[in-house]
Formats: structure tokens, sequence, C-alpha cells
């Protein structure tokens, strides 16, 4: 087919999306018809790449289950989650008149539960779970540094072995989840466990599609904090164990040097709130702000 034909197809598929009613629609149906045909015209796609491509996102969709969410997965390995993150936090931080910019955002990704009990600050959601204790304090403030009192902490994270709770068995029972608000002055403080590195899961198309492109199935040690304050941008993020194998090949693009941080080992003995610690312990310290929302 000559190179003419080829852009005749393109224009073609173009003209036909072009009474799309919705303007935002037709501007992203539009902009992928686009880019689809300038990819099978970039590698030359031959009909069995087409075919194996199209049978890849078939199996996809059948090992998708709500808790087993495939495409998401394809999504946040191809870095278009981050991507979207990237995209919706510098929309928001254009509209923020702040002295200084909000906490670096990051995948949510597929293990979290609503409805994690609130708890009082100091509480520990590591009890019982395999791993190192950590302590975690910080506060929450706005672009301004100032504290944002009440504001909601939502923590998750794998245990010391790598797994999230609803990994574990097909009823899962929540562990190593809670709920905090901070205080007056802004500082939110709790115990759980040191996070370590653990690999996506890798026994679907996505796992196949990591370990053909000879790419790490591995995300590095973090734990999951949503943070939300009212009249503020709510912040999905994560912080990152400091010397985690893995942080410089996060299968999923999510780590961000600013949200790495120390974790500080200390022997056993009476930790910073007063606990009789019998063993060894983590301590990790990060202060959040979160950008003001839109007016509407
Ligand atoms: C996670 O951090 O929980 C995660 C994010 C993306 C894909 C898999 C896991
Ligand atoms: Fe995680």
């Amino acid at each position: 087919m000559s190179d003419y034909n080829q852009d005749a197809i393109t224009k073609d598929v173009l003209a036909a999306f072009a009474n799309t009613p919705d303007p935002r629609l037709r501007a992203l149906m539009t902009a992928l018809a686009r880019h689809i045909h300038a990819f099978a015209r970039e590698v030359d796609l031959k009909p069995d790449e087409w075919l194996a491509g199209l049978r890849f996102l078939e199996a996809t969709g059948q090992i998708s289950t709500e808790k087993r969410p495939e495409f998401i997965l394809l999504s946040d390995t191809l870095g278009l989650s981050m991507m979207v993150v990237a995209l919706a936090q510098a929309r928001a931080s254009g509209q923020a008149k702040g002295a200084i910019e909000a906490t670096e955002a990051t995948v949510e990704g597929p293990f979290y539960w609503p409805g994690a009990p609130e708890l009082p600050l100091g509480s520990d959601i590591g009890e019982g779970v395999p791993g190192e204790p950590a302590f975690y304090m910080g506060r929450v403030t706005d672009l301004d540094g100032a504290p944002l009192a009440g504001a909601l902490l939502d923590v998750w994270s794998g245990d010391g072995d790598g797994k999230y709770d609803v990994q574990l068995s097909a009823t899962p029972t929540m562990r190593a989840r809670g709920r905090f608000r901070t205080d007056a002055q802004g500082r939110y403080w709790f115990w759980s466990i040191r996070p370590t590195y653990y690999p996506v899961p890798d026994d679907g198309p996505v796992g196949d599609m990591l370990r053909a492109t000879g790419r790490s199935i591995y995300r590095p040690g973090h734990i999951h904090m949503q943070i939300s304050a009212p009249g503020h941008v709510t912040l999905t993020t994560h912080l990152f164990v400091a010397g985690s194998p893995y942080l410089e090949e996060d299968a999923v693009f999510g780590k961000r040097d600013s949200l790495v941080v120390d974790f500080e080992q200390h022997p056993p003995g009476k930790a910073v709130d007063g606990r009789e610690m019998q063993a060894p312990y983590y301590s990790a310290s990060y202060d959040f702000r979160l950008a003001p929302a839109a007016a509407s």
C-alpha cells in the first residue's frame, strides 16, 4: 500500500470521529486514532504482531477481577498511571498559589482497601504483622507550612515479607492498615513495620511482558498514605525506604526522590513516644504538604 493510502486511512478514521458530540471524547478518540496509526507505521506492524497484541489484551481481560485488576497493572507498568498522576498534580499545583510545592503524589496501586479502622494517634497497626517495628511521625501542613489539624491519614502497607493482607487469602482480615487524624499542631504518629520490597502480581500477561522485556517485577519497600483535609487536594503517595533494593528499578515507576525516607535504626529501649521496645526498631519522619483545592 502506498504512503498515500496509509494517510487516507488515518484521515478517514479521524473524519469518522469528527462528529462526536462530546468535545472531550472527540479529542480523546481522534488523538488515540492518530497515535495508534502512527505507532503501526513507525514499527511497520506485521499481522502476527498485531494479533499477538490483541491476544495479550484478551488475556489481560480474562485474568482481571476486582481484586486482580490486570489492566491497571498494565497501565502501571507502562508508566501511564504515573503519567496521569503527574498530570493531575501539575494541574492542581497550577491552581495553587503557595510558597512551596505540595508533596509529590504517586500511584495508588491495587491494594487500597477503604474503611480501615480510625485509630488514636500512637496506635500500632503492625501488631502481629511479620516485620521489624517502625515508628512513623511528622506533620501535615498547607503550602505555607501552617498545620492542618484533623487531616486524615489513611495508611496501608505490605508486611515484612512483602505481602499485603488481601494477598493472603480469599477472605482476608485487615492488617497493617489504619486511619489517623492529625492533632491540633498537624502532627501524626503511629507504629507499624518497616515495609520491604515485593514483586507486583506476575503470574499473568503483565508478568510475561515484564520478563520478555527483561524488566524488574519488583517495587522497592514503601508504605502507602492517602492524606485528606477539607479545602485541600487529597494526596495519594508513598514513603519509600531509603536503601531498599529496587529503588532505581520500580516496576511501576512510582518512586520519587522526594519521597525516599531514612529509616533510622534504634537499639532496644525507650522509644520517642515512651514505648519500651524489647527489640531493635526503626523510626521515620516525614512532613506532608497539601495543595489548596481549586475554588469552585
Ligand atoms: C502497590 O504499591 O501496592 C502496587 C502499585 C502498582 C502495582 C502493584 C502494586
Ligand atoms: Fe504497595
